[in-house]
């Protein structure tokens, strides 16, 4: 570790907005359990916040797209004729077929949906249905693809299905646009498509397992040999957490690290403080960015049920990736790997607690900063949360309306 990213780590940790009045507890067991909660945070948590979908780098070329599907919805992001990419529901205007079938592609042409072969222009206009002598008259203008709100910001695309509380990506991301410039993050490219991974508990045990490092020395032993205990947490703003490993002098006593800190060569022009570290980025209330020496990732957890998430991954590498950078990034990937399953069963552990009679609740050292942030945030967003114990799934959405127009009142 080099001086000055010594002193980066310190003087952020130092910055740190401790919470005065620590509130040591996390959400209600019930919380993570109950199907009415994760409707009601699918309505108005996962459609009303930003998320990533991709790169513009995994669209390059006019009719090339991308997929995201996220509980009843689903999106895809097309690059058009005129170099624009746009979002839209990844649903025909018929029947509501999906119009492309694959996590990633390239349509030729048009965009013909494989149920009856209605065509779309890259645009997402209507074309024109097939066999069209049996719409008379039809208004084709009427029929295009439905738009999703899409915004790109240092090269990555987010898609939001509604409105909502973070305003543009922009401004709700601006404390991290520096650090996202010093790794060049518009020229990223894509190693491949989205990688998914399931995990049988809600998608909140995921977050709160990966939201803090207080459990690295114990659970994540190669985690432990890169960073040591230079691995902190800090507060960048509400809904914005960042973890920070700078890695150890001493690291390399298992195979991978020592392989990977040995050969690790940082992008050309990244400043030496950013050499030895690992950085992650987290968007409320479910999204990941890392940031390494020579590769970049985005991570995401979904709920598919009030039991069961899927994680979505994609890895992105700069055009310049030489073999040593390329090496360097499938040695992290494989320290990563570990980690996560290391996390998966940690995950487990904790989802099933909250069912048990003895769980009482959490109780958050002051290094689980961002697991606790993470939960106010929902506190504020999803008021209903605050209830010792849940309402019925007819009453949650107005319970949680009363509630917020309560705290609103109450400033
Ligand atoms: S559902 Fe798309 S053409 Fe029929
Ligand atoms: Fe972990």
């Amino acid at each position: 570790m080099t001086n000055t990213a010594s002193q980066d780590v310190k003087d952020r940790d130092q910055a740190i907005d401790r919470v005065k009045d620590w509130d040591r507890r996390g959400l209600p067991g019930w919380a993570y359990h109950d199907e009415g909660f994760l409707a009601l945070e699918m309505e108005q948590l996962f459609k009303t916040h930003w998320q990533v979908i991709g790169h513009v780098s995994d669209v390059p070329k006019p009719g090339d797209f991308i997929t995201f599907d996220i509980g009843p919805e689903r999106a895809m992001v097309m690059r058009g004729d005129d170099g624009v990419c746009r979002a839209f529901h990844n649903l025909c205007r018929h029947r509501g077929s999906r119009v492309v079938a694959q996590q990633a592609g390239h349509c030729t042409n048009a965009i013909v949906c494989p149920f009856h072969g209605w065509v779309y222009n890259f645009d997402g206009s209507l074309r024109g249905p097939a066999r069209p002598d049996s719409y008379p008259g039809m208004d084709k203008s009427k029929f295009g693809l439905a738009p999703i709100e899409l915004e790109i910001w240092m090269g990555f695309m987010f898609v939001r299905f509604a409105p909502g509380p973070q305003g543009s990506v922009k401004e709700y991301l601006q404390p991290y646009e520096a650090e996202f410039a010093l790794h060049q993050t518009e020229s990223l490219v894509p190693t491949g498509v989205p990688q998914f991974s399931e995990i049988d508990v809600n998608w909140k045990s995921v977050r709160d397992v990966d939201n803090e490092g207080y459990h690295v020395p114990i659970a994540h032993p190669a985690l432990q040999d890169l960073y040591g205990f230079n691995y902190k947490d800090y507060a960048y703003g509400p809904g914005l957490s960042v973890a920070k490993g700078v890695f150890a002098p001493d690291s390399g006593r298992r195979w991978s690290v020592k392989n990977y800190t040995r050969i690790t060569e940082p992008l050309a022009g990244l400043p030496a403080e950013r050499h030895h570290l690992w950085s992650y980025f987290g968007l409320f209330p479910n999204n990941v960015f890392f940031l390494g020496p020579e590769a970049a990732y985005f991570y995401q957890e979904f709920p598919v049920g009030v039991n069961r998430s899927v994680v979505r991954t994609s890895v992105y590498r700069y055009p310049t990736e030489n073999r040593r950078q390329r090496l360097a990034r499938y040695l992290m990937a494989r320290i990563d790997r570990v980690t996560f399953e290391e996390d998966r069963q940690l995950s487990i552990w904790s989802n099933e607690s909250m069912k048990s009679s003895a769980f009482e609740d959490f109780h958050l050292s002051d290094l689980e900063m961002s697991v606790r942030r993470h939960h106010d945030q929902m506190r504020k967003v999803l008021p209903v949360v605050r209830l010792g114990t849940p309402p019925a799934a007819s009453e949650m959405a107005e319970r949680n309306a009363a509630l917020r127009q309560e705290l609103n009142a109450d400033g």
